[in-house]
């Protein structure tokens, strides 16, 4: 049985005032979610502040990056047990974001999921193909392979702490989400490689979420897919009610 988890990626909005308000807002309105597991990711300035508001409660911190040394001349980078130092249990690695605009390659990719694990931390490592690579068949292949690469090295116990997110890039932002039947297909994909890499009973126990453009509105129907274990949320993870409802999803 895999316990669902859902993820508020903040990415780059929230004041330390206004994330404070957003997670007094989900506090407020999250009652029994002992069968689920809640996320949020704020901005590194946001973290220790939300760390503290959050401890204690049923919602787990995360960050949206990190970098793969442990200390040393790396201005501007947060070293793996840094996060830890602040209250983050998961951080994520990969993230399309990252990888366009930042310059992740599968090879960074991999060397930040293993830095995360050596310092116990969770990564949720996502992965997902561009609207060209789709439009042209490549889609299985290219996220397929994603996760090959960003895996090398890791352990099957490792695995059992990290997370995986299928994102397709062209559903980020964009209010265009996958159907909740191609999201499930490459779901079940993923969960073959890891199966392949891993053996089938170890694969059964990773979670999988899904990502881009996860709203109220389609939650239930993609969180009711077989091989969809959660949602990483970014837009509709900024107000309290919209992610409290994705949270809630039936
Ligand atoms: P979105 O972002 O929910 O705003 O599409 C998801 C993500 O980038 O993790």
């Amino acid at each position: 049985m895999r316990t669902p988890i859902i993820a508020g990626n903040w990415k780059m909005y929230k004041t330390v005032a206004e994330g404070r308000e957003l997670v007094a807002g989900l506090l407020a309105g999250l009652g029994q979610v002992a069968d689920r597991e809640v996320v949020v990711c704020p901005p590194y300035t946001a973290l220790y502040a939300i760390g503290e508001q959050v401890a204690g409660t049923p919602i787990t911190l995360g960050a949206q990056e990190v970098f793969s040394e442990s200390q040393g001349a790396f201005t501007g980078a947060v070293a793996p047990q840094m996060l830890r130092d602040v209250g983050c249990t998961y951080v994520i690695v990969g993230h399309s974001e990252r990888r366009q605009i930042f310059g992740d390659t599968d090879a960074t990719v991999n060397r930040k999921l293993r830095a995360a694990l050596d310092f116990s931390l969770r990564p949720i490592m996502c992965v997902g193909e561009s609207k060209p690579q789709r439009d042209s068949g490549q889609a299985e292949a290219i996220v397929t392979g994603q996760v090959r690469a960003g895996l090398v090295d890791v352990t099957a116990t490792q695995l059992l702490n990290v997370v995986l997110a299928y994102e397709p890039i062209w559903a980020i932002g964009t209010g265009d989400t996958a159907t909740a039947a191609d999201a499930q297909a490459m779901h079940a994909a993923i969960r073959a490689t890891l199966a392949e890499l891993y053996g089938d009973a170890v694969a059964q126990t990773v979670r999988i979420q899904y990502g881009g453009s996860v709203k109220p509105d389609n939650v239930d129907e993609l969180m009711s897919q077989t091989d969809i274990d959660g949602a990483l949320v970014g837009g509709a993870s900024l107000k309290a009610d919209s992610f409290l409802r994705i949270i809630h999803f039936q």
